[in-house]
């Protein structure tokens, strides 16, 4: 059993709001649509800002939040699946733009998709000696992977990132962690990466390509998953449902956590919700929601949050803290 401290959260986005109007201008759509069908108004989009800048950005939050010193960190995991570049990883860029290069520290990035902070946050957990940090981040520009002219994805996803610092201690309360990953056949959510030759020894076009989604299809998914996610770490517990105080779901749309709601016979006042303002930001929603609720006082020491989320691979995970 891991007992875990969480002793600071932060959180960065890019300075670029845009809201559905400004979407209405360049694709054929309507805030009405927009809103009706996800709950978002606008979300951030990144211009010169880069994934390790707006990491680096939330990890310094954190760091401040939590009191420490950054040299108590061992542990640097960066949740991304859009990196600065393929190497260095995200995380050692991140490293050394905190200055924290002396120091012994093992920095890598995860790719689980939007469920990329929770499996790094298991990670951590299950890396971790006693009296050790981590600062774990997840950080996304997905407006650069995003097909501006294709309305069915683009109105959904802003950048951002959120990090969070743990310390494993004796002192710390019980966390319970679950993550599994499926498989995806049908490429329901899918970015193509390099193109393949059928020579050897020739440069091909290596351009990474745009995220495609069958909507629907992972909709489907993704209700089926938080529930299932939920439950798992409930079962390893000794709590029910009724103990939770607050959930903090991945943000994907108000739909999808309605129905979640609907079918565990929850109140959505039991959801924190930020993606009004902020859409989908992949692997850095739940760690900007998870900063966004403690920033307004609404973790307490003796709380019991469920952080739970899905994504592309198919991944989904879940994590239950006792705060
Ligand atoms: O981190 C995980 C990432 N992905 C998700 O969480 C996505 C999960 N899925 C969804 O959130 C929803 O499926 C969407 C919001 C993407 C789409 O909502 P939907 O209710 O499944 O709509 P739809 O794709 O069935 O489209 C309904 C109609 C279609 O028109 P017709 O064929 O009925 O005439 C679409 O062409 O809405 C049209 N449409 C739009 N209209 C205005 C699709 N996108 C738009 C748009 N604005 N942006």
């Amino acid at each position: 059993m891991n007992t875990i401290q969480l002793l600071g959260c932060g959180y960065a986005h890019p300075k670029q709001h845009i809201d559905n109007h400004y979407l209405e201008s360049i694709i054929d759509t309507s805030d009405e649509w927009i809103v009706q069908r996800t709950g978002i108004h606008a979300r951030y989009v990144a211009t010169t800002e880069t994934t390790s800048l707006l990491a680096a950005e939330a990890a310094q939050k954190a760091i401040e939040d939590a009191k420490i010193d950054k040299k108590d960190i061992s542990l640097l995991i960066v949740a991304t699946l859009t990196g600065d570049q393929p190497m260095p990883s995200t995380a050692c860029l991140v490293q050394e733009q905190l200055g924290m290069m002396d120091q012994r520290l093992m920095a890598f990035d995860i790719n689980a998709a939007c469920s990329g902070f929770l499996y790094s946050l298991q990670c951590a957990c299950a890396m971790l000696k006693e009296n050790e940090c981590a600062l774990v981040i997840g950080a996304e520009n997905l407006s650069k992977i995003i097909d501006w002219s294709d309305r069915g994805t683009c109105i959904l996803f802003g950048d951002g990132a959120g990090a969070a610092i743990i310390r494993k201690s004796a002192q710390g309360k019980n966390v319970w962690h679950f993550a599994q990953s499926k498989g995806d056949p049908k490429r329901v959510l899918d970015i193509p990466g390099k193109t393949l030759s059928d020579q050897p020894c020739v440069n091909v076009d290596e351009a990474y390509r745009y995220l495609s989604m069958d909507g629907k299809e992972v909709f489907r998914f993704a209700v089926g998953a938080m529930e299932e996610a939920i439950h798992q770490v409930l079962e390893q517990s000794p709590w029910d449902l009724e103990a939770i105080d607050l959930i903090i779901p991945h943000q994907a749309n108000v739909r999808i956590l309605a129905n979640v709601a609907r079918h565990m016979k929850l109140s959505m006042d039991r959801f924190y919700v930020n993606l009004d303002r902020f859409g989908n930001t992949s692997a850095a929603s739940v760690p900007i929601a998870l900063a966004q609720a403690k920033a307004e006082g609404r973790l307490h020491e003796g709380m019991k949050i469920i952080l739970v989320g899905f994504g592309g691979g198919l991944t989904y995970a879940a994590s239950l803290m006792e705060l």
